[in-house]
């Protein structure tokens, strides 16, 4: 397995970690772990030298600690750095706290986590922990041995990245969604850039975009891209190569669901390192970027220029659940992110045609026909 720095640290991690968030289930339910499938494969992949194991409060319906600390519990534990996280949108309290953490610590059947991650920042978790004097209960937490170095995982806007960044000066580490996709988004690559310059190992979640990077085959013109390339890789390993090819990355986390993802992500692994693709694959991956882009009909950029509407549609969103569901070619998701994400008084019907958002609109968008066109698309026949 090759490993590489983990940001200050006097300890190397495994260039692919184990996301325990996509274990196989039986029958399609969340919080049923099939452990005679998804046991071997995290042993297999601790045997070939994964030593970080990232899991959560939440996953499968708070069911993956319980299963990590199973199989850890067979003589893997010493093997691996654990790495888990507060479900900050459940905390409301110090007492909150200190309940999850010692539950965890059940759960995982050990003494002590390794990595320890404030769940899912965004700008209000961050605003309750500093008023919940986090860092004071975190050091503490720490000098008594319960967890050893303290991260955070994102999901918001580069500024709040930047804020939480320098809101504390001992972070160790960071998680941070990034592939080829998602380079402008969320944390982004100046996230990562800025993370890894303020000495932090940067962690990186969803590398095939939760799998969406790795249907095979892609969409026509995505195949068309690598097919000319020359190189036989699969698009997940494009992807993955992608993402390690940037030393700022102390490793990335698959949340592997099949011994066959495993086999084909160890191997992955080991070809990759840091500034070793050439640039004629990393434009190879550009073209692939540009043309999943360009199956997103929409223009829109997420501006927000056009809000708010008068009648209260969410119109960015609703866009980028459109675009989303025709560059992966996923109606069904689409459809669900439609239904739950974006409450009635916001969906694309509740406009009347005032035409506000257009005059506003930079980029120039006919945003009543597309709104007219993506509720169509987006709202399953018959309901
Ligand atoms: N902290 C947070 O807020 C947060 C958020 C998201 C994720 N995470 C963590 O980060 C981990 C990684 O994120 P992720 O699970 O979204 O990673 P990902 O690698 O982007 O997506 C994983 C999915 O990719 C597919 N896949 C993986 N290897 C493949 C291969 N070789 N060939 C084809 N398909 C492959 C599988 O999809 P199918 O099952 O469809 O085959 C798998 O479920 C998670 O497991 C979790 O531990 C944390």
């Amino acid at each position: 397995m090759k490993c590489r720095p983990f940001g200050k640290l006097d300890w190397q991690a495994s260039a692919l970690g184990f996301g325990c968030m996509r274990l196989p289930t039986l029958d399609g339910e969340s919080g049923a772990i099939d452990e005679d499938q998804a046991a071997p494969m995290l042993r297999r992949a601790i045997e070939d030298g994964v030593n970080y194991i990232d899991t959560a409060w939440s996953y499968h319906r708070e069911q993956s600690e319980v299963f990590v600390g199973k199989v850890l519990a067979q003589g893997y534990r010493e093997k691996v750095r654990l790495a888990t996280k507060m479900p900050s949108w459940l905390v409301n309290t110090r007492d909150d706290m200190d309940r999850f953490l010692d539950t965890q610590l059940e759960r995982l059947q050990t003494d002590h986590i390794d990595f320890y991650l404030l769940h899912s920042l965004n700008a209000r978790h961050w605003e309750n922990y500093l008023k919940l004097n986090i860092f004071e209960w975190a050091e503490r937490k720490m000098a008594q041995g319960k967890f050893r170095y303290l991260g955070f995982s994102f999901h918001d806007s580069y500024e709040v990245f930047e804020s939480i960044l320098n809101g504390y000066d001992n972070w160790t580490f960071c998680q941070i969604q990034y592939n080829y996709m998602d380079i402008n988004y969320q944390a982004g690559q100046r996230g990562l850039l800025a993370a890894a310059d303020k000495g932090l190992a940067v962690v990186v979640m969803e590398p095939l975009r939760g799998g969406r990077l790795a249907k095979n085959p892609p969409p026509p013109a995505v195949a068309e891209v690598f097919a000319r390339s020359g190189r036989d890789w699969t698009p997940a390993n494009w992807a993955l190569q992608w993402v390690w090819n940037q030393p700022e990355v102390s490793l990335l986390l698959s949340g592997m669901s099949t011994m066959e993802q495993v086999e084909q992500n160890l191997v992955s692994a080991g070809q990759s390192s840091p500034n070793s693709l050439t640039p004629e694959d990393l434009a190879v991956i550009e073209q692939a970027r540009l043309a999943r882009e360009a199956l997103a009909p929409i223009p829109c950029t997420h501006c927000e220029y056009c809000l708010p509407c008068p009648s209260g549609v969410a119109i960015p969103s609703v866009f980028e659940i459109y675009n989303e569901a025709l560059m992966y070619d996923e109606l069904r998701r689409g459809q669900n992110a439609y239904k739950f994400d974006i409450k009635d008084e916001n969906k694309a019907d509740c406009c009347v045609e005032c035409g506000t958002c257009e005059t506003l609109c930079p980029q120039q968008i006919e945003i009543i026909t597309w709104l007219k066109k993506a509720h169509a698309y987006l709202t399953p026949t018959g309901s």
